[in-house]
């Protein structure tokens, strides 16, 4: 039987007797790095430091939230606002797998100066069981690049230290139980973020929109799930399209923009099918989104189509 209590003291007497100087971590606010973040800083104290990326196409409330998450953790951390920096290399980039190249890559390099600055020794990863065993036996994804941000190069400078590296989904759910951290049963959630939400270049008003807009499809279908009209699908979001068409708004005619909205059911990301939603519960996500958003977006559309074949994301 898997003893978090143990496992945590076990590591962290570990770590104390291996991590001899600084060390960093790349902090998403997903349970693995944030599990990883508070057991390294229980045995080392502000001799870690989590490093934040706000690449700025974070979800609504995503970074504030994970801030506050970290500090009642105690762990040392800082907030990277690198937003300029993603817009500017994503300008006029419309190519998702060059999209994901230029973030991952991005994140690289703002990870690096960081860790320079700190004078780290050592890199701390949140790797679990499935992720090296999955890339080892080549079960990985080849239709998109899943590039996560946070995946590092392994030539980095640095001793890698991975106190998680025997650990399954569900024990690090424990620890995390263990150590108060909020479990989040969030859905899945691409680590290029909102940027592979937006079909055409990611602008700022491009993604103010999606986020809005991926913000009010999670409430009205989390709020359907909890009153019982639905189950929670697997993952659902919003896609900004860049197809502009007309409406109407009083008795002016108006242009502007199409939000599709996803919803799906799934076991393990690889097959889906779309979700047979109740359409007061879509009618309500449509006339949140066109009110919220009038002068943007007058038009929304459900996707219904499985995987495959389609895939989850749009990009
Ligand atoms: P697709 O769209 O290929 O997605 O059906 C399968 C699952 O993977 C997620 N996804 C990504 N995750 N980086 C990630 O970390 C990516 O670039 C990426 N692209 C898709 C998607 O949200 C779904 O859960």
């Amino acid at each position: 039987m898997f003893d978090p209590d143990k496992f945590i003291d076990d590591q962290v007497q570990k770590l104390r007797e291996t991590v001899k100087g600084k060390a960093i971590i790349a902090a998403s606010g997903g349970v693995d790095s944030t599990v990883c973040a508070a057991i390294v800083s229980k045995a080392i104290g502000d001799q870690l430091l989590a490093v934040y990326v706000d690449t700025g196409f974070m979800r609504k409330g995503e970074t504030e939230s994970i801030d506050g998450m970290l500090g009642r953790l105690g762990v040392n951390h800082v907030i990277v606002n690198a937003s300029d920096e993603y817009f500017e290399a994503l300008k006029g980039v419309t190519d998702p797998e060059r999209k994901r190249k230029i973030i991952g890559e991005k994140f690289i390099r703002v990870f690096e100066r960081e860790a320079g600055k700190f004078g780290a020794e050592y890199l701390v990863q949140g790797t679990i069981a499935p992720d090296w065993i999955e890339s080892g036996g080549g079960l990985r994804d080849t239709i998109k690049s899943h590039h996560n941000v946070g995946g590092l190069p392994t030539e980095m400078n640095m001793e890698l230290v991975e106190p998680l590296h025997d650990l399954y989904k569900d024990e690090v759910r424990k620890v995390a139980r263990a150590l108060k951290i909020e479990v989040a049963e969030r859905q899945p959630f691409p680590g290029p973020a909102l940027a592979i939400r937006i079909m055409g270049e990611p602008t700022r008003e491009s993604v103010d929109i999606v986020r809005e807009a991926c913000a009010i499809v999670e409430e009205e279908i989390e709020k359907a799930a909890a009153a019982g009209k639905m189950d929670l699908p697997w993952q659902y979001f919003a896609v900004l399209l860049p197809v502009k068409s007309v409406g109407v708004q009083g008795d002016v005619r108006a242009y502007g923009y199409t939000v599709a909205v996803r919803a799906v059911e799934s076991l393990d990301a690889m097959s889906a099918a779309y979700m047979k939603i109740p359409h007061d519960v879509l009618e309500a996500i449509s006339t949140r989104i066109t009110n919220v958003m009038k002068d943007r977006v007058n038009r929304v559309v459900y996707d219904i189509t499985d995987k495959p074949p389609a895939t989850i994301e749009w990009e």
